[in-house]
């Protein structure tokens, strides 16, 4: 058992620094998917390590390492000692600063998108910075004292012929190691989907790359649709946007994380007795988007997704309300994006107090039937579907 966790961890660091090493030459080509997606499979792994490391230290209170040779020196001993000692430290500490860099950068951790970690600090652009460098030291730390640990392992054998290699090898151990490095290499280091990036005709047909509209390259002719038709005096809503938002949240590697748009105007007229008569109109800034990361938050704007040069703007229009059972309401209107219109259903109940409304509401939506992520984001394997926006309007209306 100790000789299996040994050999597993050795492996599974060795593919931690294959998979850091080519998810930064992703990032230097410029291919963001896949620089996503290598570095989820790199914090998946790194998650594991850390609790192998667990188990691993737990074992060892079970079954103690045997003694070391009587022959060597004491100082040897007791730099072996030291030595393991922190190369358990760092498999410790390697994962926590990975952890804590990831919930800083608003990026939540799941391990093999099977279970979402809870974030151990809230986002903060220079506590990232703090952690990334950490984790960057460590790493250093790792590589010297790793190299110095196999040295060492290495003079046992051939200089002093002891049997301190041998007792820690087997066949099973041995296998596991080299299987660990050749097949995580393998398949957690082939993400993505180039085929798609490239954008080369000869894109394998099993790979399901969604058909998008190609890049719209000059503007269309009008893409601020017909405003909605107010049929009746009924007031507009006065909105404090203190204390309204809209909100989405989304997925990315198997992770949630959350967003807003703190930019929007609305002209919301809404009787729940008076339906016919009511209409929502809400422009939204989409690139003014924050998510807690800098980078994600400009990607939004990218031609890909918001195409915010040509389209500053998404709007929704709505004047068919259905009121339901339980007394909230749906609105039947339409979300305009890129200057196409989708139906979109929005689920919301409105309490009234005097002038006072608030509204809380909520839609869930599909990116790809929007036009988001196009091209290499298309695939949904990295970037979930689904997105759902909340929103919450308070307001003061009067003349009713
Ligand atoms: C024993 C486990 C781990 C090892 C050996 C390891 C090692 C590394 C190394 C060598 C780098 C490249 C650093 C550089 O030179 O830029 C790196 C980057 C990174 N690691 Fe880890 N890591 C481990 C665990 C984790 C975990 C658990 C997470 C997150 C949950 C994580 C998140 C990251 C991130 C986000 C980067 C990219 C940093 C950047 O933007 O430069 N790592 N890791
Ligand atoms: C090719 C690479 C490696 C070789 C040849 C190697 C060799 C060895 C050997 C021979 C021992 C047994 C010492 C004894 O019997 O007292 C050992 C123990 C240990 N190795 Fe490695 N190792 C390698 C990689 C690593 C790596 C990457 C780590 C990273 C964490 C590591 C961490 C440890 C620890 C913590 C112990 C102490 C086990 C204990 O006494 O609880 N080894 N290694």
């Amino acid at each position: 058992m100790s000789k299996i966790l040994h050999w597993l961890v050795a492996g599974l660091i060795v593919l931690q620094f294959i998979l850091a090493n080519l998810a930064e030459r992703a990032e230097d080509a410029g291919l963001d998917l896949q620089q996503l997606a290598l570095l989820a499979n790199h914090k998946s792994v790194g998650i594991s390590i850390f609790m192998l490391a667990l188990l691993r230290l737990a074992w060892r209170k079970l079954a103690p390492p045997p003694e070391l040779p009587a022959s060597m020196p004491h100082w040897q001993m007791l730099a072996a000692r030291i030595s393991h000692y922190l190369l358990y430290t760092l498999i410790i500490l390697m994962p926590i600063s990975g952890w804590l860099m990831s919930s800083a950068s608003a990026y939540p951790v799941s391990w093999f998108k099977l279970l979402q970690l809870p974030d151990l600090v809230a986002p903060d652009a220079a506590l990232k910075e703090s952690f990334r460098v950490i984790h960057q030291l460590l790493g250093k730390l790792l590589v010297i004292l790793a190299s110095v640990h196999i040295l060492a392992a290495l003079k046992h054998h051939f200089i002093d012929k002891d049997a301190v290699l041998r007792r820690m090898t087997s066949p099973i151990s041995m296998t596991l190691f080299l299987v660990v490095i050749a097949a995580g290499a393998a398949t957690l280091g082939r993400v993505g989907n180039p085929g798609a990036v490239e954008k080369s005709p000869a894109v394998d047909e099993a790979e399901t790359v969604i058909e998008t509209p190609p890049t719209v390259a000059e503007p269309l002719e009008e893409p601020v649709p017909e405003p909605v038709v107010v049929r009746a005096d009924l007031p507009g809503w006065q909105i404090d946007h203190s204390d309204s938002y809209i909100h989405f949240t989304a997925s990315q590697a198997g992770a949630e994380f959350d967003g807003a748009w703190p930019n929007w105007s609305a002209q919301l007229r809404f009787a729940g007795d008076r339906l016919l008569d009511s209409s929502f109109d809400v422009s939204i800034r989409t690139a003014e988007v924050s998510t807690g990361d800098a980078d994600r938050d400009a990607a939004l704007a990218d031609p890909e997704w918001f195409d915010a040069a040509n389209f500053p703007e998404a709007y929704y229009r709505a004047s068919r309300f259905t009121q339901l059972e339980d007394g909230s309401f749906t609105a039947d209107g339409e979300l305009f994006i890129k200057g196409v219109a989708t139906p979109v259903l929005f689920r919301f109940s409105v309490e009234t107090n005097g002038d006072d409304r608030v509204l809380t509401g909520s839609a869930e939506l599909l990116r790809l039937e929007l036009g988001l992520g196009t091209g290499e984001w298309a695939d949904t394997e990295w970037v979930g579907n689904e997105v759902r926006v909340n929103v919450r309007v308070h307001a003061s209306v009067s003349g009713l």
